[in-house]
């Protein structure tokens, strides 16, 4: 089938390299002239693993390429998907339409022959109904199915996601989208992923009921971890407790510093706006939110209490800064609050992210970006990891407290086993693990991390 793509970001490439790969004959649009222009060259915005050899090889067979002229691509199209950008709107955090209407207003003066345009951004309930209301205005003559298929790939793991999905929901009346829609995903139905047809709304609503639910048992464990550092428990213990019951499951149920990234906020910011104004407050999810702003800067004060609240002068590294490994997406990453609040109390810092220090430096001012994890460290008086990149799972931890100015981690991932930091003459903390309850010593008073430091400088090979 002849498809159309508008908006070639996270989901928009992956979603049309993807749907080239199953054969079908693809262009993708975007408007951003820098982004095109480095598709055309083949070259890849976004960091995304598998991606530049996808859109090599189908590009190379002639079945994906790019451009910037909707018209001409809509008037070949059968299928036109919608895949730009919905952020939360400025004050409200309703998620803003313009781009999809603006789409949606392109796409109308093109239409030719029956079409099927596709939302696969995250919209709101009823966006499908005035997408259809505009295409109706514009082009009172055009035949046309508005359908709503909202995308559920994690970037980081997008090809794999978007060829191995729990399921697609397609969220619409009409046979003959029914139709298309199943043409498109065939070779996903033959390696057995449910299709679930719904009606057009409720497609809209499952995207967002779906996020609000992982946001939430990401925020439940995250405050059951506080709960263990206070009480002497172990989070991941519990975690696998209930993990292992099948009713619960064991994924997001990590705790750490909080959610971030380009959609579980604005999600779940646009979805409490559509409740309240259709007067059904979803107090659970508001609460979830609440909580999770204020956690991104508990994370420093967890740091700060590392020298009794002394942070002022210090410097701290930061590993890790996207919102999650394997991708450069900095949008609402937990490492910018974190980061902003080390600054506020008076520490310098120091970064290293292996993809997103291109997108992190146009966020924070006064970091000092490095090259790799160990040059981070130098002279550091802190190590905080925040983004858990395989490449910061085994670090060389003698390594590290030699380079250091003061041993001290602060793992905010829980990927370090305390027991064997704690043997390596550091001082760590990590979330929900105290480690009284491991049978250590807790103290990182200032005393104790003087005499490590005194320790480290007269002996470097300790
Ligand atoms: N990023 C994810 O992991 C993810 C996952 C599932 C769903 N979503 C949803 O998918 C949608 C897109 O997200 P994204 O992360 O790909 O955004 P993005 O910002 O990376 O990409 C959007 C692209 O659309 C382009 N664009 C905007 N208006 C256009 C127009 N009129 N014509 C042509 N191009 C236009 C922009 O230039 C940009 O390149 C959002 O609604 C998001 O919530 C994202």
């Amino acid at each position: 089938m002849r498809v159309a793509m508008i908006g070639a970001g996270y989901v928009g490439l992956v979603s049309g390299a993807c749907i080239a790969d199953f054969g079908h004959q693809v262009i993708c649009i975007d408007k951003d002239l820098t982004k095109l222009e480095a598709l055309q060259r083949g070259e890849i915005p976004i960091f995304e693993p598998g991606l530049h050899d996808l859109v090599r090889s189908n590009a190379k067979a002639g079945r994906l390429s790019f451009s910037i002229e909707v018209e001409e691509a809509v008037r070949a199209a059968e299928v036109v998907f919608i895949a730009v950008g919905t952020p939360s709107r400025r004050g409200d955090g309703h998620a803003d339409l313009s781009y999809v209407f603006e789409a949606a207003r392109e796409i109308a003066s093109a239409l030719n022959g029956f079409t099927v345009v596709i939302t696969k951004s995250t919209v709101p309930v009823g966006t499908g109904d005035e997408v259809e209301r505009i295409l109706r205005e514009v082009r009172p003559d055009a035949d046309f199915a508005v359908v709503s298929n909202p995308e559920f790939l994690r970037e980081g793991a997008a090809i794999h996601d978007f060829k191995h999905p729990d399921r697609i929901v397609v969220g619409t009346d009409e046979e003959r989208a029914k139709n298309v829609v199943s043409e498109i995903y065939r070779p996903l139905s033959l390696n057995q992923a449910p299709i679930l047809f719904t009606s057009r709304r409720t497609a809209e609503l499952i995207k967002y009921a779906a996020n609000a639910f992982l946001a939430t048992k990401v925020t439940f464990i995250n405050e059951i971890a506080d709960l263990c550092e206070k009480v002497g428990a172990d989070v991941q213990e519990v975690a696998r407790g209930i993990g292992l019951d099948n009713r619960i499951g064991a994924k997001f149920l990590h705790a750490g510093p909080g959610f971030g990234g380009s959609c579980f906020p604005k999600d779940l910011r646009a979805l409490i706006k559509t409740a309240q104004d259709n007067d059904v407050p979803l107090r659970i999810l508001e609460a979830v939110a609440a909580v999770n702003d204020t956690r991104k800067r508990a994370m420093a004060r967890k740091v700060s209490a590392m020298f009794s609240g002394a942070l002022r002068g210090k410097t701290v590294a930061v590993l890790g800064l996207t919102f999650k490994p394997n991708t450069d997406d900095m949008r609402e990453a937990p490492s910018l609050a974190l980061i902003t609040a080390l600054q506020d109390m008076g520490a310098r810092v120091r970064g290293f992210d292996p993809a997103g220090m291109g997108q992190a430096q146009a966020l924070l001012t006064d970091v000092v970006y490095c090259e790799n994890a160990y040059d981070c460290a130098e002279a550091a008086d802190a190590l905080v990891i925040v983004t858990e990149w395989e490449q910061f799972r085994a670090l060389d931890l003698e390594h590290l407290r030699d380079l250091m100015a003061c041993p001290v981690i602060v793992d905010l991932r829980n990927i370090y086993r305390p027991e064997e930091v704690h043997r390596h003459g550091f001082a760590y903390a990590c979330v929900g693990r105290p480690l009284s309850a491991l049978g250590l010593t807790d103290d990182a008073s200032p005393e104790r991390l003087l005499s490590l430091a005194r320790v480290r400088a007269n002996s470097p090979s300790l």
